[in-house]
């Protein structure tokens, strides 16, 4: 299409330069908005008429005429034309084609700049509640295998050094709870872009008397934007979700990054199934954790896409500015890239296998219930500081002669504490050490129960 016969083309005597018009066009990437383009334009058409800005018969030409352009998208049987600049464009054009000169009252009081934001808009609407979904359905599948597990002891790390026993259980909710927090910061995202921008048009608003209230009433916003400028230069609304959507996709690499090590012959605590791994090409032997890897290499993936619409924005003058356009690839990338690991990660938790055995004695190696010790010597009456040195002192002894604690014989500990007697063997049992953190939080299987049924019945802070 030359310059001149392009809908904006009127000022223009030359035609555009080709690889311009495949340079600025974004329609190989924004057609996804296609079923959103329609659906505003569809409510921005109903409240023309309903204003008395375009004819009722008008009005329904038009309407009838973008919901066949829906059902050949929809079938796949809608032919693009590579000229077009965009998604907004290629509708335009169909609908004259379709339904003659009156389809072109459709874009009065309006501009590309408020109807992309819109479609972006009604698009990121509805994937954040696709999203809040599969963070659900992630967190049943946790919650699931620590009912399953809920006897099976973990050795739990700091500094990846063996640390305290946990119960497995407890570990796999301390997942549940990083993403309750990612549906939190998400449904509050979603009341951010739950806003119409309609009406603001190129930057200034609209001379027309439209009514901006019935448009997102028909389109079911909570609200409107309350400045035009504002509200054609705002992409706010992207940054946000791809940092909450960084932050899902890091809580996800994490956990991706333990099942890797875990699932390793060193550690052998894990088995992940068949399903969810891959072999190699040349070691037959192998079974390689490549989904968890490849969920945390996404994770890389998403973060660029944070960069990528922060630093598209830094030195935006207001209002709109074309690098606009630029917000989509990397939004869509996000939306896709997190939908499919929260998805595929759900069914691969829901197959672990544990080596209970294998995790029970490793919890019991490293001196790991050296603190429960410690504080036996505290309910006995020492300061905890004492405590610290004594149980440090006997972990030494006990390295020296390459014994554990429990191996050692009463005159030996006494060695260390003069008053020791037998009943300080019963705090060194990984066991007793889990049970005995029976508070809110602690790792105790009635304190993780409770908060299991917490979660189950609803009642969750
Ligand atoms: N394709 C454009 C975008 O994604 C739509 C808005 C175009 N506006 C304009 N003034 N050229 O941002």
């Amino acid at each position: 299409m030359s310059g001149k016969k392009k809908p904006w083309g009127g000022r223009f005597s030359e035609p555009t330069d080709k690889r311009v018009e495949e340079f600025t066009s974004s329609l190989h990437f924004d057609k996804r908005l296609y079923p959103y383009d329609i659906e505003g334009s569809v409510a921005h058409c109903r409240m023309l008429a309903a204003q008395g800005i375009i004819s009722p018969d008008d009005a329904e030409k038009i309407i009838s005429g973008l919901q066949d352009i829906l059902k050949d998208m929809g079938k796949g049987e809608f032919s693009y034309s590579s000229d077009l600049e965009d998604i907004h464009m290629a509708i335009e054009k169909s609908l004259i084609d379709r339904v003659g000169d009156v389809g072109g009252r459709l874009h009065t009081a309006r501009s590309r700049n408020d109807q992309i934001s819109l479609d972006m808009r009604l698009y990121l609407r509805d994937e954040v509640t696709n999203i809040l979904g599969l963070l659900v359905g992630l967190q049943a599948s946790l919650v699931d295998v620590a009912k399953r597990e809920i006897g099976t002891i973990l050795p739990g790390y700091t500094h990846m050094q063996k640390a305290q026993p946990v119960l497995l259980s407890h570990y796999l909710l301390a997942w549940w709870e990083m993403l309750d927090r990612d549906i939190s910061r998400l449904k509050e995202c979603r009341g951010r872009v739950n806003v119409m921008p309609l009406g603001s048009a190129a930057l200034a608003g609209t001379g027309f008397p439209i009514d901006r209230e019935y448009v997102a009433e028909l389109l079911s916003f909570s609200g409107i934007s309350k400045n035009s400028m504002d509200a054609v230069s705002d992409r706010d609304f992207v940054a946000e979700f791809i940092f909450d959507a960084s932050l899902v996709m890091m809580h996800m690499s994490r956990f991706c990054e333990d099942l890797v090590i875990w699932s390793g012959g060193e550690f052998g605590f894990v088995d992940i199934s068949d399903a969810f791994t891959t072999g190699s090409s040349i070691m037959p032997q192998k079974k390689n954790p490549d989904v968890a890897e490849l969920i945390r290499g996404k994770t890389g993936r998403v973060y660029g896409d944070l960069m990528a619409i922060l630093t598209i924005m830094k030195g935006l003058p207001m209002t709109y500015d074309r690098d606009l356009q630029e917000d989509k690839e990397p939004l869509f990338d996000t939306v896709d890239t997190v939908k499919t690991c929260l998805s595929v990660l759900s069914d691969m938790t829901g197959n672990l296998k544990f080596n209970r055995d294998r995790m029970l004695e490793s919890a019991a190696e490293g001196f790991s219930t050296a603190t429960d010790v410690a504080d036996y010597l505290v309910m006995k009456g020492i300061p905890f500081r004492e405590a610290h040195g004594i149980v440090g002192r006997l972990v030494g002894y006990c390295i020296e002669k390459q014994k554990d604690m429990e191996s050692l014989d009463i005159e030996e500990i006494r060695l260390f504490w003069k008053d020791a007697d037998a009943d300080i063997y019963a705090c060194m049992s990984v066991k007793g050490s889990v049970s005995a953190r029976n508070i809110i939080g602690g790792t105790a299987g009635e304190a993780v129960l409770r908060r299991i049924e917490e979660i189950e019945s609803g009642r969750i802070d």
